[in-house]
């Protein structure tokens, strides 16, 4: 049976992760201790979670058990995270060999300044995206130093019930965020743009919309499954004069492609401007 989890900042993706280990049985109710900001989210963050989940608020004395665990948890809001840093300066933390692991999945914390934060540490940041919160993310991990065989495992199994794993240099993390943390909300944009246009070109709103979201989930499934490249199917499907070169003709006019090959760089850019701020 693995360590006992200090989770610090029980919310939706702390959550996401956990919910899964304890239906699995992998970890014991009894062995994840939250931590949440405001006494009056104890009760909402114990929704769904088994009997035997400790959760108290960060003012409550109790707390200490979840900080001086040898597996905590990161997942407060990144603007929260000066607040910890001032706490965590005040918890006793004795040298252990490993050392105990700090799991960031804070958006623009780098690696270097949750050493700082965590001086007695062994630190990993991940970067999960919003599918995971329904088993179907993806989650770009990178190393702390000093990182054992067995605790590289025992991220790996935090991770893998809801996200299919990449393990990167932290210099890549930023666009791997650009990409497919970021992604979600692109892909959203245009699923949302294409039922207003079925919407503009006569179809019922609600049609619109599920056509949409379906059209773009099977061609996905129809790429992997084929292992077509993007452009293959794009061919398949443009007919010569037909309906969709006329559209793609238009789009091409338009900057779609350019716009998105510019707004992923353009996040990944402002992934690493907040990491240097946090940082200074
Ligand atoms: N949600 C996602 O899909 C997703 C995906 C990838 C990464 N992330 C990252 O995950 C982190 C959390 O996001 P979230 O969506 O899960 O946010 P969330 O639901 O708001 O959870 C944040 C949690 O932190 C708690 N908290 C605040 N101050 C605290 C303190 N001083 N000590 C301990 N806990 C404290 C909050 O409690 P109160 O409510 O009482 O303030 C809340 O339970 C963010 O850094 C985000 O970048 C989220």
């Amino acid at each position: 049976m693995e360590v006992s989890i200090g989770v610090i900042g029980l919310g939706r993706i702390a959550k996401a992760i956990i919910s899964p280990l304890l239906e699995r049985g992998e970890y014991e109710p009894e062995q994840v201790f939250g931590i949440v900001g405001s006494p009056s989210s104890v009760s909402p963050a114990l929704i769904d979670l088994p009997a035997g989940v400790r959760v108290v608020s960060s003012e409550d004395y109790l707390s200490k058990e979840a900080w001086s665990s040898p597996l905590k948890l990161l997942a407060i809001k990144p603007q929260q995270f000066g607040k910890i840093k001032e706490l965590v300066s005040t918890v006793q933390v004795g040298d252990q060999i490993p050392k105990p692991l700090l799991i960031s999945v804070l958006a623009g914390i780098n690696l270097a300044s949750l050493q700082e934060a965590f001086p007695k540490h062994t630190c990993v940041r991940a970067v999960p995206n919003t599918p995971s919160l329904v088993g179907s993310g993806l989650t770009g991990l990178a190393w702390g130093d000093d990182i054992t065989f067995a605790q590289k495992t025992t991220v790996r199994k935090l991770f893998e019930p809801i996200s299919e794993i990449f393990e990167l240099p932290e210099q890549q993390l930023d666009s791997f965020l650009a990409l497919t943390s970021s992604g979600p909300a692109y892909i959203a944009l245009v699923i949302e743009a294409m039922a207003d246009g079925a919407v503009a070109a006569g179809l019922p709103r609600n049609l619109s919309n599920e056509l949409a979201h379906k059209t773009l989930s099977g061609s996905a499934t129809l790429l992997r499954k084929k292992g077509l490249h993007p452009a293959e199917l794009k061919d398949m499907v443009a007919s010569p004069g037909g309906t969709t070169i006329s559209a793609l003709r238009h789009l091409e006019f338009a900057g779609l492609r350019s716009a998105l090959i510019e707004a992923i760089v353009l996040a990944a850019q402002k992934s690493r401007q907040l990491a240097e701020e946090a940082s200074n």
